[in-house]
Order: C-alpha cells, then structure tokens, then sequence
C-alpha cells in the first residue's frame, strides 16, 4: 500500500518563478491496484512521480510505502524499493552501458563487477523478447543506440524487474 497524506510541493519559493505544484494531496493504493493519474500539461503529474521516488523532497506531508515512512528517505535509497518511469526517454537509463548491464544494475545484483551469468543474461533475454522490438539479440549494445521509445519499453522492464 502506497499513502500519501497532504503531500505539498512549491517550486522556487519567494521569486518570481514561484510555482505551487502539489497543494496537500493525498492518496492511498492499494496492493495490485493500477491506477491512472490524469491532468492538463501542468498539473503536477510529474512532479507527484518525483515527489513519491524522491527527486526532491516535499514542503509537507507524509509519504509511506508499505507502512514505511519513506518521506524524508533520499532518492538512492528509495529506488531499492520504487521503481520508475520517467517522461524523457534519456533518463531512466545508463546510455554508455549496454542492454544487460543497465538490466544488471536495475535487477539489484548484489556486487555486480561487470560480469553476467548466462542464467541472468537468458532471464533478460526472455523479458526482452515479450516487448517483441527484437531487443533480446541486442544485448551487449550500448542503449544510447536505441531510439526514444526502445529506450522507454528498456526503462519500463528495467522498473518493474525487481
Ligand atoms: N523543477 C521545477 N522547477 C520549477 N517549476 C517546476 C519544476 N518542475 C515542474 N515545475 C512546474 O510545476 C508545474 C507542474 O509540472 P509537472 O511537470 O508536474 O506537470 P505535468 O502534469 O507532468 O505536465 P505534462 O503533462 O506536461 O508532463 C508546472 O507549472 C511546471 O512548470
Ligand atoms: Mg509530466
């Protein structure tokens, strides 16, 4: 269960840039649930993604992942436990890595020193072959050759493989 309780977020207090992005906001998601945020361009939806993985921490409010309080939680710690997606295609992965090494390093290997097994380099395969862009024969490919949304559906897998 994801709980946001009055989360609230105002980039650039006090200037003239000053934008109120998230005004307490709050929601609860169940386990399994798959829910749609939508909004105009400029909504907030971006920054509610931001806000839950902690690109930057909120004004106020509380965010709790599975009863943990992750609100004050930085970035590379909540990442072991959220994983994500973002808008720009370039940011959710390594583009001078190859496909398996950025695959690696989102699986959590422990320890990983730059070598895959064959048992995790045909586990990556198989997942790659379900989003049918041929990618599976591409392993050892840096991902900066991908397009924009290769690189994307690469990101999505790369969420949700551990
Ligand atoms: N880092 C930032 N600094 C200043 N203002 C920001 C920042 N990030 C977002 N904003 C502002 O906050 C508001 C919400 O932006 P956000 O990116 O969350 O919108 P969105 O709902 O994701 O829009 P879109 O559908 O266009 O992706 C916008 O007015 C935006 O200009
Ligand atoms: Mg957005």
């Amino acid at each position: 269960m994801l709980e946001l309780k009055k989360i609230s977020k105002t980039f650039n207090p006090g200037t003239v840039n000053e934008k109120r992005a998230l005004h307490e906001l709050s929601l609860s998601v169940p386990d399994g649930d798959f829910i749609t945020i939508i909004g105009a361009n400029g909504a907030g939806k971006s920054t509610l993604f931001g806000a839950i993985s902690g690109s930057f921490l909120t004004d106020g409010g509380e965010i709790l992942l599975d009863g943990q309080d992750v609100t004050l939680l930085p970035e590379y710690r909540r990442s072991k436990i959220i994983g994500r997606l973002f808008q720009d295609p370039m940011r959710g992965s390594a583009p001078g890595m190859t496909i398996e090494e950025n695959l690696a390093l989102a699986a959590g290997r422990r320890g990983w020193l730059g070598h895959i097994s064959r048992q995790d380099r045909e586990c990556f395969r198989a997942q790659l072959r379900e989003l049918d862009m041929g990618l599976e024969d591409r392993l050892r490919q840096p991902v900066g050759l991908l397009s924009g949304g290769q690189r994307q559906a690469l990101t999505l897998l790369m969420a949700t493989i551990a």
